[in-house]
């Protein structure tokens, strides 16, 4: 198999190297630089090596090195930012601080001939992101592009097949950048294309298993996207060996549960759903507060899988669905800290286990739904929206019951089949109802109603963190609208939440 070696100085950038490779069906992994020796490296048949930015100055003794017999080992090397800085040092070139000419952010560059630009236009925009630059090159090195302030702004030494850009070629923000990695791979390195998530599953499989051995594994599955991944390629690897706690709360939406109980069907492995509804709505009977209610059920959480985990006494491996953006790079690459989790926090406090294998950890959010249909999971459960780990608890507002939480269960499920009808409901990023307080008076048939009133919100948004709400076309809103009070007994009014975020968040509570 063709494959492109990410070699990782600690840049931040680095999983989206690998992930902007993968995009034009080449693998690539990510190896530190300290994990891999230079035989090792060499005997390894990659196709090519990307050198990765980083934060340091490459005469900081500190800052990563490598080998400068790399650079004579015939395989075609690109460096970025720090990487190409990297290159000039192993190659016996110069490196200066840039002072007052460091760049940040977009910059035009222009270039000369070379096989690194073909069909990039002569100047275009680039991302900066340096306070050192390249002020002489190695012996045998030409420099093949500028910008005004940069004097090396990239470089090549073509006969070895050495490229290096002081841009990040992988951030969007670079206009040609995705044809600059498609001439590297395919016109230096000679790659073919061709690989696909259905390769990368065999190879992750394989890595499970290498891994695990004969030993356990243990995954707390919430039937999010992630969890519902990372539990049917452990299914998949190592099969019996896997147990999965999916606890139930109560608080999932219609028909949730079976949902994703169902979709493990095809795979023998140890499935325990744990249905904890009346112990959870006990635990939250009465409670108001937003910030309670999500104590007392992560609290809950952590104890009913504490008890599941007890019975099956030791086990080898926790298992995790951290994927990529999950991940905060400390630098290395190596030691990166996790956020905390709502739905798994403080877990491995309780359980004995030996170690966390987190096998998505590599994959970006479309990557892993990508994975998720590879493996056969249905498509509901792949594009699953996101669904907070309280759940419906912080969508009742107030006191939860059994009653309520069942009318917000319809309401939701009306409104989440009417925007799904709807031919442009990819720009819902998440949508669902909420059953407010606030009883209203409404008159059905002859008779005064004194029912619910349910919003409909529904946001836009690519990173969760700021939201706007959708524009749902009148005609889906006013299906919705009429929908709801008619088949759901014990709401008589719907209303629709127009503000973004921020003012207000995503959920309610
Ligand atoms: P907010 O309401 O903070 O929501 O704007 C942003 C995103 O986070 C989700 N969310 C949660 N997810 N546990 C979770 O697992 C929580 O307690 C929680 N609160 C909010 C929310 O659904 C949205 O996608």
């Amino acid at each position: 198999m063709e494959k492109i070696l990410v070699l990782d100085f600690g840049g931040q950038y680095n999983q989206l190297i690998a992930r902007r490779v993968r995009d034009q069906h080449v693998y690539a992994e990510i190896r530190s630089y300290r994990k891999i020796s230079l035989p090792e490296l060499v005997s390894a048949g990659y196709r090519g090596i990307i050198f990765t930015g980083g934060p340091n100055s490459v005469y900081d003794p500190a800052s990563p090195h490598y080998d400068p017999a790399l650079l004579e080992a015939g395989i075609p090397i690109l460096g970025i930012c720090y990487g190409h800085q990297l290159m000039a040092w192993m190659g016996g070139g110069e490196i200066a601080g840039a002072g007052t000419i460091s760049e940040y952010g977009k910059v035009e560059f222009t270039h000369s001939e070379s096989e690194l630009f073909n069909g990039i236009p002569e100047k275009s925009i680039c991302w900066m992101s340096h306070t050192d630059y390249v002020k002489k090159i190695p012996e045998g090195f030409e420099t093949i592009a500028v910008t005004e302030h940069c004097p090396c702004a990239a470089m090549s030494c073509p006969e070895k097949k050495l490229y290096a850009v002081q841009f990040h070629p992988e951030v969007t923000h670079t206009e040609y950048g995705e044809r600059l990695l498609h001439n590297f791979l395919f016109n230096i390195c000679g790659c073919t294309g061709g690989w696909s998530m259905e390769d990368y599953l065999k190879t992750a499989v394989r890595g499970v298993r290498e891994t695990v051995g004969d030993g356990k594994v243990l995954l707390a599955l919430s039937g999010g996207v992630d969890s519902s991944v990372c539990a049917a390629l452990l299914a998949e690897a190592v099969g019996k060996q896997l147990t999965c706690v999916f606890v139930d709360h109560g608080m999932m939406r219609k028909n949730e549960g079976d949902e994703v109980q169902a979709a493990f069907g095809k795979w023998d492995l140890n499935f325990i759903r744990v249905n904890a509804e009346e112990r959870f709505l006990k635990r939250l009977s009465g409670v108001t507060e937003p910030e309670r209610k999500r104590k007392i059920i992560g609290e809950e959480f952590i104890r009913v899988f504490e008890e599941e985990g007890k019975k099956i006494g030791r086990v080898d491996y926790l298992a995790q669905g951290t994927i990529y953006p999950d991940v905060v790079e400390s630098g290395e690459g190596e030691a990166a800290t996790i956020k905390s989790h709502h739905n798994v926090g403080g877990l491995p406090d309780f359980v004995d286990f030996r170690e966390i294998i987190e096998p998505l950890r590599n994959l970006f959010k479309d990557e892993v739904r990508q994975l998720g249909r590879e493996l056969g999971l249905p498509e509901y459960l792949v594009t699953r929206q996101p669904f907070p780990g309280p759940g419906l608890a912080i969508r009742v507002i107030g006191d939860i019951t059994k009653e309520k939480l069942e009318i917000l269960r319809e309401a939701d499920a009306i409104f989440r089949e009417e925007v799904e009808a709807w031919e442009g409901r990819k720009a819902a990023s998440q949508y669902f109802a909420v059953l407010t307080n606030c009883r209203t008076v409404g008159v059905m048939g002859d008779a005064r109603t004194y029912g619910y009133t349910v919003a409909l919100r529904s946001v836009t948004t690519d990173d969760f963190m700021t939201a706007d709400w959708t524009r749902i076309p009148f005609d889906v809103l006013a299906k919705a609208g009429s929908r709801i009070p008619n088949e759901v007994a014990g709401v008589s009014r719907v209303v629709f939440d127009v503000t973004s975020k921020p003012p207000a968040t995503v959920e309610w509570e």
